[in-house]
């Protein structure tokens, strides 16, 4: 079959691009072999591509050294795994609590799956929360798709603003409910009261610090700086010198921290301070380190949707658009939200520095679509994420099991709506990946959602197929967009 010119031309870039990423790895593994520490400096981000001898705008060198540090293995030189024992570094492939494993070399080796910075396999489940020996004492979490992450994390930082400036001003003189809701999307309410403090006991679809927190299947950051630095830790024993820091000055409860991180740094609460997991190498994850991955990861593409070209087959698909409003997944799968500034600051924390990047969706996302333009009419960026980025009970189809020692801080059955963006190219689904076509996902959703599947159900087995071909066109961008 001919191909377009475009397509083509497309194509060839790509093979080019693909065959001199393979060489730069192989003489990567070469450089290794002979030098490992040259390697380790690689990680750093710096404006000087020693290769091609070229000067770097900040953005692109921070983003190159982001994807060198996704992409590598990382091993002993770089501050691999804790307690180092003569036997080599205890390996968990089922977590330890807090302390993670490590469980894995590379941050690729869990994203992969569909592409670059994609989900992972069933078998690539972490086990987090564990007792360090047996599955059965963990829960299972399969890797999500890193795609959009940028966007996500901007619109959840709009939306928790907007949340936030509900309860601002002066106390009011008598108990007042405040209803929170946000571009249609209902949160809850919580109750003002006159002493000045909130009653957050009615809130369940976020905490109670009415900060939006899209990562995780849980909902449990805001931040991709914050979610790297707790995936190096659990996955890979490489800790924070942030964290060092904050635990020798403010002990292990910082203020903006997430629970998990606090229970991090108090696992890890007797050593070196500054060699908290006791494997000898200090500064292991720098904070230009943190800035780099998270640069890398708020650029990365954003998910498109790609309607089938074949008429009967665009049929079922508006059909299928329209099933999903109609047995109510759009009630949960919020189809659109509305950003209104597409720039995110990208800050490091040390006092003395200097270092503030800011991104700029519609012109830094690299390799793939950018963030669309803006939207007169609605008067904004469209976002097109199908989550209303609220935690829902899912019932029994979907809980965790029963919590064996503290109570955890999010319910076990409570998951975040996950977005469906992307989503033909991520299964297997569900937080433990025990779906493998978006058929059988929606078949094991319970609890505030079992009244849709039961109207999935009853629909005719057509209009069933076509839901999922419009499911099936949420996707990545099927062709990567190379850079001129
Ligand atoms: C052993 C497999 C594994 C490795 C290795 C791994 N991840 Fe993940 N990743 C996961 C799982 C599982 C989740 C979901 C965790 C949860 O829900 O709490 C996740 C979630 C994420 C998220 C949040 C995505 C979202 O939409 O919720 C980000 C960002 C992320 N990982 C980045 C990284 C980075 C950066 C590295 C390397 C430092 C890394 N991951 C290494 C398994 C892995
Ligand atoms: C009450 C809210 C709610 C409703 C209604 C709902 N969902 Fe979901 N959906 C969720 C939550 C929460 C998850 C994440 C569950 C988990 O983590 O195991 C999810 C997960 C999914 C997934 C898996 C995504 C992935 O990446 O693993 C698919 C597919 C999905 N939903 C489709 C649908 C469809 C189609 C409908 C309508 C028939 C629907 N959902 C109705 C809340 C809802």
């Amino acid at each position: 079959m001919a191909m377009p010119m475009s397509v083509q031309t497309d194509l060839d870039q790509y093979i080019h691009d693909t065959l001199e990423s393979q060489d730069v790895r192989r003489i990567g593994r070469f450089i290794a072999a002979v030098e490992p520490s040259e390697l380790s400096n690689d990680l750093h981000p710096t404006r000087r591509k020693a290769s091609a001898k070229q000067e770097l705008e900040p953005i692109e060198a921070l983003f190159q050294a982001g994807e060198e540090l996704f992409e590598t293995e990382l091993a002993v030189v770089y501050g691999y795994g804790h307690e180092w024992t003569p036997q080599g570094p205890k390996m968990h492939r089922v977590h330890r609590g807090a302390k993670g494993g490590p469980d894995s070399f590379s941050c690729r080796s869990c994203h992969h799956r569909g592409g670059d910075d994609g989900a992972g396999e069933y078998n690539e489940n972490a086990l987090v929360a564990g007792d360090g020996v047996s599955v059965r004492s963990a829960l299972e979490r399969n890797p999500p798709p890193l795609q959009g992450a940028g966007l996500l994390q901007i619109l959840a930082s709009e939306v928790t603003a907007v949340l936030q400036n509900n309860i601002s001003g002066p106390p009011p003189s008598e108990p007042t409910k405040i209803p929170l809701i946000v571009q249609d999307v209902d949160f809850g309410s919580v109750t003002r009261m006159p002493d000045g403090t909130i009653d957050t006991k009615d809130l369940h679809s976020i905490d109670p610090d009415l900060i939006v927190k899209p990562f995780g299947w849980k909902g449990t950051h805001s931040s991709l700086r914050r979610f790297a630095e707790e995936a190096f830790q659990v996955h890979h024993g490489m800790e924070s010198s942030v964290l060092g820091w904050h635990r020798r000055f403010f002990g292990p409860q910082p203020m903006f921290a997430s629970q998990a991180t606090r229970d991090i740094m108090g696992a890890f609460s007797d050593g070196d301070p500054l060699d908290l997991d006791r494997d000898g190498v200090r500064g292991e994850l720098s904070e230009s380190m943190l800035t780099a991955i998270s640069v890398y990861l708020a650029l990365l593409p954003l998910p498109t949707i790609e309607p089938p070209r074949a008429p009967d087959l665009l049929t079922a698909y508006r059909q299928g658009q329209a099933a999903f409003h109609s047995v109510g997944c759009a009630s949960c799968h919020k189809p659109m939200w509305i950003l209104s500034s597409p720039t995110w600051i990208e800050q490091s924390e040390a006092q003395n520095s200097a270092t503030r990047v800011t991104l700029d969706l519609r012109k830094d996302i690299r390799n793939g679509p950018p963030l669309r333009n803006r939207d007169a009419e609605i008067q904004g960026y469209p976002v097109l994420l199908f989550s209303d980025l609220r935690r829902h009970d899912m019932g029994s189809e979907l809980s965790d099991p029963p919590p064996k020692t503290a109570k955890p801080s999010i319910a076990p059955s409570y998951f975040l709506t996950r977005p469906l963006w992307g989503l033909a190219d991520s299964a297997p689904y569900l937080h433990d990946g025990r779906a493998v076509t978006v058929a059988d996902a929606i078949k094991f959703h319970g609890g505030e959602a079992a009244e849709s599947r039961r109207k999935y159900l009853a629909l005719p087995v057509e209009t069933q197929r076509a839901l999922q071909v419009f499911l099936m066109s949420l996707s990545r961008a099927s062709l990567p967009e190379v850079s001129q």
